[in-house]
């Protein structure tokens, strides 16, 4: 199966990392190293080349050493993408991308190229935090799984923020609505169709690896939305809300309120999981991601694990170095102890000491 593969990665001025040049193996790449040193870092480094954007900030001047005018952020990829060189500049005020010397922009395109699957200390937050929490793990795997749905989803998000602000000035003019009512039920249905259709598609994926992981329990895992439906079933939903919404003054109902149920035994994770329980649910979540991203991409998504032995006990950790070994795939992990990390096979450990990295050798 064809890989999204990091060969070479070269780093400029990014966080706490002046110059930096790795090239990492097709496998495993252990990068180990005391808190504060620069193993996130890296993390951050490898995800903005495919999600363009930081999973930690939305501030490009955190992003760049401080006291340097720009950072850079060079990848070079190879497997099916053989050669593609990847780069990103990031100043205060600017970003801007480029695949082979072409400027990129923010489509579908480059995110179904370069998918990624990231887990980190966070990640917990799928089931244990608010609703908005697990929208973002839907959208972000949807924006690399399907190339139509970063537009869609832009533009819905543009229709809300347009209905919101009538609504918000008070009063609204029902027939002011009428035309925003029009394209969010346009849009609004295929989103939550597209969301919907992709949660079906992991759901076995995520009932097998719990299984799995758990020796045991029914899990489950379904799209919830507000309001479902065509065009017409959206047209009538805001009708029946539009009392709600006017009181409320912004959009009570559609995809960016909707959530996912994830329950074991009958019973919601959220509330009456053991922190062990949501554990294994969230692993089983990214397992399933990574899977269903396979399928829909044609490629084994590059795999980033951020201080996991952090989250995971010793058995999940066991049960996750298994499923990493059997997918196959590019895969980055963080530790602090490298000898946490028992894999066999392919593998380049890298040490990092404040910003600086050096390869191990046994
Ligand atoms: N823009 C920046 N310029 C210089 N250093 C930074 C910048 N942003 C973060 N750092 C430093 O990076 C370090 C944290 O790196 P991180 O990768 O999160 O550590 P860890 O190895 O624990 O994952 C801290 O020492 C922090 O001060
Ligand atoms: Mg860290």
């Amino acid at each position: 199966m064809d890989r999204v593969q990091l060969d070479e990665l070269t780093l400029v001025n990014f966080r706490n990392i002046q110059k930096a040049v790795i090239q990492p193996c097709s496998r495993f790449n252990v990068i180990s190293g005391q808190n504060g040193m620069g193993k996130t870092n890296l993390v951050e480094a490898v995800y903005l080349l495919g999600a363009l954007r930081s999973f930690r900030t939305t501030k490009r001047s955190e992003l760049i050493f401080h006291d340097a005018p720009k950072a850079k952020i060079k990848g070079r990829f190879g497997s099916l993408l053989a050669g593609l060189n990847c780069e990103v500049d990031i100043e205060e005020n600017s970003r801007a991308v480029t695949a082979d010397g072409k400027r990129v922009s923010a489509s579908g395109h480059h995110f179904q190229m370069l998918p990624m699957v990231l887990f980190h200390p966070q990640v917990m937050e799928l089931v244990q935090g608010s609703p908005d929490a697990r929208r973002r793990f839907i959208d972000r795997a949807l924006f690399q799984a399907d190339v139509s749905y970063p537009s869609l989803f832009k533009s819905y998000t543009r229709v809300i923020a347009n209905r919101n602000r009538i609504l918000k000035d008070g009063l609204p003019d029902r027939r002011a609505l009428y035309p925003f009512d029009l394209q969010l039920a346009e849009l609004g249905a295929q989103l939550v169709r597209l969301r919907y259709d992709f949660i079906k598609l992991m759901e076995p994926f995520f009932i097998e690896a719990v299984t799995k992981i758990s020796d045991g329990g029914t899990a489950s895992m379904t799209y919830q939305p507000k309001i479902e439906g065509d065009k017409d079933a959206f047209l009538k939903a805001l009708d029946a809300r539009f009392q709600r919404d006017c009181a409320l003054r912004y959009t009570t109902g559609g995809p960016q309120s909707d959530d996912v149920l994830f329950t074991l035994n009958g019973h919601e994770a959220k509330k009456f999981g053991s922190q062990g329980q949501q554990r294994t649910l969230v692993l089983a979540a990214k397992i399933a991601e990574t899977r269903a991203l396979t399928g829909s991409t044609g490629r084994i998504p590059l795999l980033l694990f951020d201080d996991v032995s952090s989250e995971l006990d010793k058995g999940r950790n066991r049960h996750l170095f298994e499923f990493l070994q059997g997918m196959g795939g590019q895969v980055f992990i963080t530790t602090t102890h490298r000898d946490y990390i028992h894999i066999d096979g392919e593998r380049k450990d890298f040490a990092v000491e404040a910003g600086g990295f050096e390869l191990l050798t046994e």
